[in-house]
């Protein structure tokens, strides 16, 4: 390869990188996962539990990654195939486009350096500071005190604990313990980041602050994350793409967008119904308080692709109701609007301009 040539690739490899990670972090931590077959014996009776099915799974370097399923759908199990936690019983687990199979310790060693897991329960030391429970893996590898300082400090002040270095665990809230784990997650500088329903012991608004942590980590260091939650509304905000897991297989896969506005499939259509309160019924009741003031009633949805203009529905469309957040950058959601054109002209509009339309039922009119 001439050196321009050299240039190029390295080129391509900075912009596929910044396409996943939306900076110029290089695109390590990639994630493959082919036809992984995983099976328990029962804890009672005879048999065996299939928890994957044949999972195959590629999650590009540098991206974040949901993994979304109802309880016992075998998403705790599939993330701990990515650190051989869990050793598929067929199947390839490749990383970085090497395969890693197991066999060798050193290999696993290397491996759970690369990828660190963080949980619900946070799994602090109890008897010790959030510095000492952040050095602990370092010391553990015999890093050198002045080093182990040097990136201790660096961590506690990533996740906004520097004022609470010396503080024990059991005077810290429950947002704050998790970002000791995630100080702690990140001491060996690994490339992927597992989290098993981290959020999940959490208020909404603190949820909020360790994803947007977990992005910033994600954005600023290029650490590849796996995130698994049954929350369809935790991925929603930082998730480049989401994989659904049902019974040990992948029934849907795609950029979260797409996933949104446009589920395939029956258990993700009702896990975005729950997530987002906009189904038909949940509409309809929200707006049933307000008096009909026109002869219609409309829901328009927004996918994101298709622009809405509600005054080229019906010149006298006036809203009453509606919900639009961006989700990357494609603003989803509904508007419910009244209307007093004839109902076949709003459907042929709708219709050509390309626009999806409900018409709602109006509430009965009180009675005098
Ligand atoms: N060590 C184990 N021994 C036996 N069965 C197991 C083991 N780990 C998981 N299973 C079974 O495999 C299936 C998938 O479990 P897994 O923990 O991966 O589900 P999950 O999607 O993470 O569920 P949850 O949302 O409740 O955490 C379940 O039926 C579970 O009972
Ligand atoms: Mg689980």
């Amino acid at each position: 390869m001439s050196p321009s040539d050299a240039d190029a690739s390295a080129a391509d490899a900075g912009a596929d990188a910044s396409a996943a990670a939306g900076a110029s972090a290089p695109a390590r931590g990639s994630i493959r996962l082919e036809g992984i077959r995983k099976t328990f014996r029962r804890v009672r009776g005879a048999g065996e539990h299939t928890a994957l099915d044949g999972i195959d799974l590629e999650i590009p370097g540098g991206s974040i990654f949901g993994v979304i399923g109802r309880s016992g759908a075998g998403k705790s199990t599939l993330l701990r195939t990515i650190n051989l936690l869990a050793v598929p019983d067929s199947g390839r687990l490749v990383i970085d486009g090497e395969a890693v199979d197991g066999s060798r310790r050193s290999e696993v060693a290397g491996l759970r350096r690369r990828t660190s897991m963080i949980f619900q329960h946070f799994s602090l030391l109890a008897s010790k500071t959030v510095w000492e429970n952040v050095a602990l893996p370092l010391k553990l590898a015999g890093v050198p005190t002045a080093e182990i300082d040097r990136r201790v400090a660096d961590l506690v002040s990533l996740v906004g604990l520097a004022d609470l270095a010396h503080a024990f665990p059991a005077s810290l809230s429950g947002g704050q313990k998790q970002r000791v784990a995630i100080a702690r997650a990140l001491v060996h500088d690994p490339e992927i980041l597992l989290s098993d329903e981290a959020t999940s012991a959490l208020d909404p608004e603190t949820t909020r602050s360790i994803l947007e942590l977990i992005r910033r980590i994600n954005r600023e260091r290029g650490v590849t994350v796996v995130l698994i939650t049954h929350e369809m509304s935790v991925v929603e905000s930082v998730a480049d793409a989401i994989a659904i897991v049902d019974a040990g297989r992948i029934i849907e896969q795609g950029p979260t967008w797409r996933i949104f506005s446009a589920p395939r499939h029956p258990v993700t259509a009702e896990l975005v119904r729950s997530a987002r309160h906009d189904s038909r019924s949940d509409i309809e009741a929200s707006v049933a308080q307000l008096p009909p003031r026109a002869a219609h009633r409309y829901v328009a949805r927004f996918d994101g692709t298709t622009p809405v203009d509600l005054g080229a529905l019906a010149a006298d469309a006036r809203v009453l109701a509606g919900s639009i957040r961006p989700v990357q950058g494609h603003s989803q959601g509904y508007a419910v609007f009244e209307s007093a054109a004839a109902a076949a002209d709003v459907a042929e509009r709708a219709a050509r301009l390309g626009v999806v339309i409900e018409a709602l039922d109006p509430p009965a009119p009180a009675r005098a």
